[in-house]
């Protein structure tokens, strides 16, 4: 322990994850070790080692608050938001930090996002409106309706979940628990018109199909979107989408 700006400093042992793949042949680990005070999360610790140890390490961020997304990585095998993780949160004085899985590393923690983006797209994350119905001022929604869509509106895209879904590592085409909760965010919202049919989309065994609930993505979650929930709800709306289609069930509009 060592006294510091008048705060008891804690010593913590640093193990970060170090890869530039266009020189390093292997991944491997460096070892720093550091004191600091209560409070102190591990973006600002990463920070702190960047400054005074090494400016070599890379990771990313922005805006410190758990609301941009950026700073996703595994600390102590877990999926977390650097900036919102204290040292003190964690068991023991051993920190090891390494990149989000399921993603390619570009350098050290910072990973080539494109497959999260390119799954996100596939569910085309906007309102699907008619012409038709479209109002002459705004749309207008019951309180009752927005509150509907409360706990699916705070994703910050971060890929905490994408990083914690085992499917992925063996199937790296499947949707991921973000976008399909992105999906179910829209599909609820009562000014989208995109209907049942739109989940053809995502009838396959790389949409809906390859979840296997594991549920570790409503762990990784630093805002408390429930991803299986919203699988599970769509793929009930698909099967009975699928039954009605079958049985000629479903109106003119709905096909
Ligand atoms: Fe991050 Fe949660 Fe959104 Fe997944 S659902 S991208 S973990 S905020
Ligand atoms: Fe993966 Fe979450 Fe399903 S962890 S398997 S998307 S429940």
């Amino acid at each position: 322990m060592s006294q510091k700006n008048g705060n008891t400093d804690n010593q913590y042992t640093f193990k970060i994850f170090r890869f530039n793949p266009d020189v390093d042949r292997e991944p491997y680990y460096d070892t720093f070790i550091s004191g600091f005070p209560r409070g102190t999360t591990v973006l600002e610790a990463l920070l702190h080692i960047q400054e005074t140890m090494d400016d070599s390490i890379a990771f990313r961020f922005s805006c410190r608050s758990a609301v941009c997304g950026s700073c996703g990585m595994l600390v102590n095998g877990a999926p977390v938001l650097a900036c919102r993780t204290q040292l003190m949160a964690l068991t023991g004085d051993q920190v090891l930090i390494e990149p989000l899985p399921n993603m390619d590393i570009i350098k050290d923690m910072v990973v080539d996002m494109k497959p999260f983006w390119d799954a996100y797209l596939r569910v085309e994350p906007w309102l699907h409106v008619n012409e038709e119905d479209t109002p002459e001022k705004e749309y207008l929604q019951s309180p009752d309706e927005v509150r509907k869509l409360d706990p699916y509106i705070n994703c910050i895209l971060c890929a905490c979940c994408y990083g914690s879904c085992p499917v992925l590592g063996f199937e790296e085409n499947y949707l991921g628990p973000a976008a399909i909760a992105k999906l179910f965010r829209f599909m609820s919202d009562s000014r989208d018109r995109r209907g049942a049919k739109f989940l053809e989309k995502v009838n396959s065994p790389q949409g809906l199909w390859a979840c296997h609930t594991i549920f570790r993505c409503i762990d990784a979650c630093p805002k408390d979107i429930r991803p299986t929930d919203t699988i599970e709800a769509l793929r009930r709306k698909l099967v009975v989408y699928r039954f009605k289609k079958f049985f000629h069930l479903l109106k003119q509009d709905q096909k």
